[in-house]
C-alpha cells in the first residue's frame, strides 16, 4: 500500500500542477507521492488539476500508515510528526480543502472528490443494501423489530424503514448514491461547515434535498438521535491521522456506538486498516466496556452482556495484491452489528 515516489523531475511537474491552495497545507512529502491506481477518476466532473490535488490527497491519506519514518521530514507542521500523523487529521486541512471545493462547485459545477473512487463508491452503497435486505428479510439476526418482510416480496421497498448517517459526509454522494437505492431517511455530518454547505448545494442541484446535513463533530456529537445504518467511509481513516490519532480513534468508537441504533449496524470504508485490523479495535472497544469480555475471539466470550458491536461481514470482491508473501487489497470495507 506505500505510495509510489516520483523521480524529482517528475515530483517538480506534479508540485507545479498541484493548486497552490490546500496543497499548501499538505507536507512536501505528501505532495510528492504520485497517484497510483487508485487515483480518483471523478465522474462528477473534474479538471486535471482538480484530479492531481485529489489524487494527492487520496494518496497521502491512505499511505500514511505505510511511509517509512525517514519519510517525515516536514518543518511545516506538528501535524507530520510521529505515528503517522497527517495534516489530513486536521480540521483546518479539511476546512481549507472544502473552501477549495466549494469555489469549484461554483465555479465550474464540480462535485468534488470521490474518497476511494467511484467504483468502491458504488460497491459500498450495493453491498450496505444487499446487507439492510437481508437483515428486514430476518436472513440475518439482529434485534430491528419493526422491520418484518415475508418470503417473496422485493426487498427494496424495507429500506425506505432504514435511519442512516453518514459520519464525515464531505460532499454528501455516498448519501446521493444511497437515495438513489431506496433508503429515504438519510442524514449526512462533517465538522467542516465547507463540507455541509457543498453537500447541500450538490444535494438541491440533484434533486435530493430531503437529505439532512448537520456540521457535527462526531468525537463530540450533539447527536442525540440513533440510527438504524451508520456510514463512515474515510472518516475514523482521517481521525486516527490527528497527531492524537489513538486517543481521537478511542473517542471515536465511544461517540459512534451511542449513534448506532440497538440491532442497527456502523459500516467503515477503510484504506488505513485492514478488515482484521477493524475487528480487533473493535474487539478492543468491547473489552474496554466490557472487562469480562475475552480479547481473542467474540466466540469465546463469557456469557453476560453482549459485546456493543459484532463482526458481521466484510466485502470480498475488492481487487487484491501481493505483498511481502501476504495477500492484501487497499480498501476495507466492514459492516459491524450494534448488541
Ligand atoms: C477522507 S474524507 C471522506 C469524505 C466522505 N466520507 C467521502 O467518502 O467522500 C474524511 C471526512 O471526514 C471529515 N471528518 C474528519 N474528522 C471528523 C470529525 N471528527 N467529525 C466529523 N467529520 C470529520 C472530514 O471533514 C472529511 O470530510
Amino acid at each position: 500500500m506505500a505510495g509510489i515516489r516520483l523521480q524529482p523531475e517528475e515530483a517538480d511537474l506534479t508540485q507545479h500542477q498541484t493548486r497552490a491552495t490546500t496543497a499548501d497545507l499538505v507536507s512536501d512529502d505528501e505532495r510528492s507521492v504520485a497517484a497510483d491506481s487508485w487515483s480518483i477518476k471523478s465522474d462528477y466532473g473534474s479538471t486535471l488539476d482538480d484530479d492531481q490535488r485529489h489524487a494527492d490527497a487520496a494518496e497521502a491519506l491512505c499511505s500514511a500508515n505505510f511511509r517509512a519514518a525517514s519519510d517525515y521530514n516536514s518543518d511545516k507542521d506538528e501535524a507530520d510528526g510521529e505515528g503517522g500523523a497527517s495534516m489530513l487529521g486536521l480540521q483546518t486541512y479539511w476546512d481549507a480543502a472544502y473552501a477549495d471545493e466549494l469555489a469549484n462547485f461554483r465555479e465550474h459545477g464540480h462535485a468534488g472528490e470521490i474518497w476511494f473512487g467511484s467504483d468502491v463508491m458504488d460497491t459500498v452503497v450495493s453491498w450496505t443494501k444487499s446487507l439492510c435486505i437481508e437483515i428486514s428479510r430476518g436472513q440475518i439476526p439482529n434485534h430491528i423489530d419493526d422491520i418484518k418482510s415475508e418470503p417473496g416480496e422485493q426487498g427494496d421497498k424495507y429500506l425506505s424503514s432504514w435511519s442512516v448517517l453518514d459520519i464525515g459526509t464531505g460532499n454528501g454522494l455516498l448519501l446521493q448514491e444511497l437515495a438513489k437505492q431506496g433508503f429515504s431517511d438519510l442524514t449526512g455530518v462533517d465538522y467542516s461547515e465547507g463540507a455541509i454547505d457543498l453537500a447541500r448545494n450538490l444535494a438541491d442541484r440533484d434533486g435530493f434535498s430531503s437529505i439532512n446535513f448537520l456540521v457535527d463533530d462526531v468525537l463530540e456529537t450533539k447527536i442525540e438521535r440513533k440510527f438504524q445504518l451508520v456510514m463512515d467511509k474515510g472518516t475514523l481513516d482521517a481521525v486516527g491521522l490527528h497527531p492524537d490519532g489513538p486517543i481521537k480513534r478511542i473517542m471515536y468508537w465511544d461517540s459512534v456506538s451511542k449513534l448506532v441504533a440497538s440491532g442497527g449496524i456502523l459500516v467503515i470504508t477503510s484504506c488505513n486498516n485492514t478488515k482484521d485490523e477493524l475487528v480487533q479495535e473493535v474487539e478492543n472497544f468491547n473489552h474496554r466496556n466490557n472487562p469480562s469480555q475475552g480479547l481473542e475471539s467474540q466466540k469465546d466470550q463469557v456469557s453476560g452482556d453482549p459485546p456493543v458491536f459484532r463482526y458481521l461481514n466484510h466485502v470480498q470482491t475488492y481487487p487484491t495484491f501481493m505483498f511481502g508473501g501476504s495477500v492484501g487489497s487497499r480498501v476495507a470495507t466492514v459492516a459491524f452489528l450494534r448488541s
